[in-house]
């Protein structure tokens, strides 16, 4: 049967994900730098560690993260729905569009234009942007699940769909703002309204980005790679509803012993504490789905991404929830824990399952049967896995004697320690840190010459692709 599936998109946006991967991370690299030998940022206010840091984040997760998010929704969506994606012109508008977002973040992050806010610095003419591009993303995929030929709409699409939904409003409600300038704007909520829209927003871009996009990917890929089914369909509904229905509330846990109203911190905590089921029964169902097909890790350095993107899953969401006690977190909150806690999540989850899938789909996408040299997927998945041990076991230990060392008082009810002194004993752990990342963007590079190879490899067709097997 010869099927027709718009893959040019997803080849773009596959591209993309490895192009950006590597610069967000060599941003990384240098500012792990930066912060070991504070000296390189080298007196210029363009390479400042304040003016990276944003550059860091949005490139790593706008552009690395969500490149990854739309190339394999649009190819998922596609598949399991067996009908084109819903326009071709609206896609081309959302890969383009979404590169134009990106290059202003480039521009106006190092120029120190930032509307202040975590994760939603770009200021109001890239928003109002995002939000265009963000809508032509949700008429393109529910377009296409509207006309789709298969009655069933597969789990993994729920997924990708809640992503698409939760950003929309999530950005139009905490990207609210009056204008001063082009380039400077004000939010439009104040003081503790301000800080509550903000982490709501924060927490549910780590609750709908960075997991249930990504679980998404879980959904389909894992499967495939594995031949296997979804161990237990029902339990991926359940995982579902339970979990777009907790993360909602959590977000007050980024702000414990703050002026926001008591109760909101407790509630935030026990939704927390709640959510640590649904995220486990999530991995335990992920990782069942390799039952009787166990053998396949020792061979398949695509699976051994996938699965050990979910080992890191369960860590994080284990994590998570006992840092939103609020006792923990009276330790945690402002240290380096955090930054373990993050980049567990951001390098073994979000990374390695984006790793997985392109590698699934850029040799299908490329008219191949598999990547220019599976060994080298091997040794990626090896150096990135010893780079992201590295990287949290260092900002973990980092990070309790931070906390250990501002909480410590002599009996005469005076500081034992200086900042200055916890800032010391952090340096070697910093060197650590640095060595980890710099081990996790060299696994980058070496897809990035994987992909450029595969890609080199064979004329590729853009449009019609034979399917060989049903979605
Ligand atoms: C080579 C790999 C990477 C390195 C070396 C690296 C390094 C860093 C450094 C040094 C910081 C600043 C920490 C601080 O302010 O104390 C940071 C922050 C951050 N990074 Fe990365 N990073 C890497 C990859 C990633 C990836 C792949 C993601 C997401 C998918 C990510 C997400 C974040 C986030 C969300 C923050 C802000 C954390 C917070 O505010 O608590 N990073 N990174
Ligand atoms: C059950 C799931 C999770 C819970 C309950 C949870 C909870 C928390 C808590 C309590 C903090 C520290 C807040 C603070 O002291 O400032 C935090 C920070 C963070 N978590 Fe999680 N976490 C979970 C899963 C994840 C996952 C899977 C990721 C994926 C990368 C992630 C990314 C982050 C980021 C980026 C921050 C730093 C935010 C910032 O301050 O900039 N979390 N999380």
């Amino acid at each position: 049967m010869e099927q027709n599936y718009n893959y040019k998109v997803v080849k773009q946006f596959a591209i993309a994900t490895v192009v950006w991967g590597i610069i967000g991370m060599l941003v990384g690299v240098i500012i792990a730098a930066q912060l070991a030998w504070p000296a390189l940022n080298l007196d210029v206010p363009w390479l400042t560690f304040g003016r990276l840091r944003p550059l860091h984040t949005n490139g790593v997760i706008f552009a690395f993260g969500i490149s990854g998010l739309f190339a394999t929704s649009y190819y998922v969506v596609q598949r399991t729905c067996q009908v084109r994606l819903f326009s071709d012109k609206l896609a081309a508008f959302t890969f383009w569009g979404w590169q134009a977002v990106i290059l202003c973040a480039v521009v106006t992050l190092p120029m120190g234009l930032t509307r202040g806010k975590e994760y939603a610095e770009l200021e109001w003419p890239i928003t109002i942007l995002i939000a265009v591009v963000w809508i032509a993303y949700a008429i393109v995929f529910f377009g296409t699940l509207v006309k789709r030929k298969v009655k069933h709409i597969y789990v993994a699409n729920w997924f990708f769909g809640a992503y698409i939904l939760a950003v929309t409003i999530l950005h139009v409600v905490n990207g609210m703002s009056m204008p001063a300038s082009l380039t400077k704007s004000y939010s439009m909520y104040t003081g503790v309204q301000d800080a509550m829209i903000q982490w709501w927003y924060g927490h549910n871009a780590v609750g709908f980005i960075l997991t249930a996009g990504y679980l998404g990917m879980v959904y389909y890929f894992i499967p495939k790679q594995a031949e296997r089914p979804v161990y237990s369909y029902r339990l991926s509904i359940v995982h579902f509803w339970a979990l777009i229905f907790t993360y909602m509330w959590a977000g007050p846990h980024h702000l414990h012993y703050t002026a926001l109203p008591d109760w909101t911190q407790t509630l935030a905590m026990v939704f927390s504490l709640i959510l640590l089921a649904p995220s486990w029964g999530g991995m335990i169902n992920g990782i069942m789905t390799l039952s009787g097909a166990w053998h396949k890790l020792r061979t398949d350095p695509i699976l051994k991404f996938m699965i050990v993107s979910l080992s890191f899953y369960g860590i994080a969401t284990f994590e998570g929830p006992m840092m939103s006690i609020k006792t923990v977190n009276a330790l945690s909150h402002y240290t380096d824990w955090t930054i373990g806690h993050v980049h567990g999540g951001a390098l073994g989850w979000v990374g390695f399952i984006t790793m997985g899938s392109i590698y699934y789909l850029l040799p299908r996408l490329a008219g191949q049967t598999k990547m220019y040299s599976v060994r080298l997927i091997d040794v990626h998945f090896w150096v990135a896995t010893i780079g992201v041990v590295l990287y949290i076991a260092a900002m973990w230990i980092a990070g309790v004697m931070q906390g250990l060392m501002w909480l410590a008082v002599n009996s005469d009810g005076t500081l034992t320690y200086t900042f200055v002194e916890s800032v010391k004993a952090t340096f070697p752990y910093y060197v650590v840190r640095l060595v980890g990342g710099a081990l996790y963007l060299f696994g980058m590079l070496i897809m990035g010459y994987n992909t450029w190879m595969t890609l080199r490899g064979r004329e590729t067709p853009v449009v019609s692709i034979p399917v060989l097997k049903a979605a």
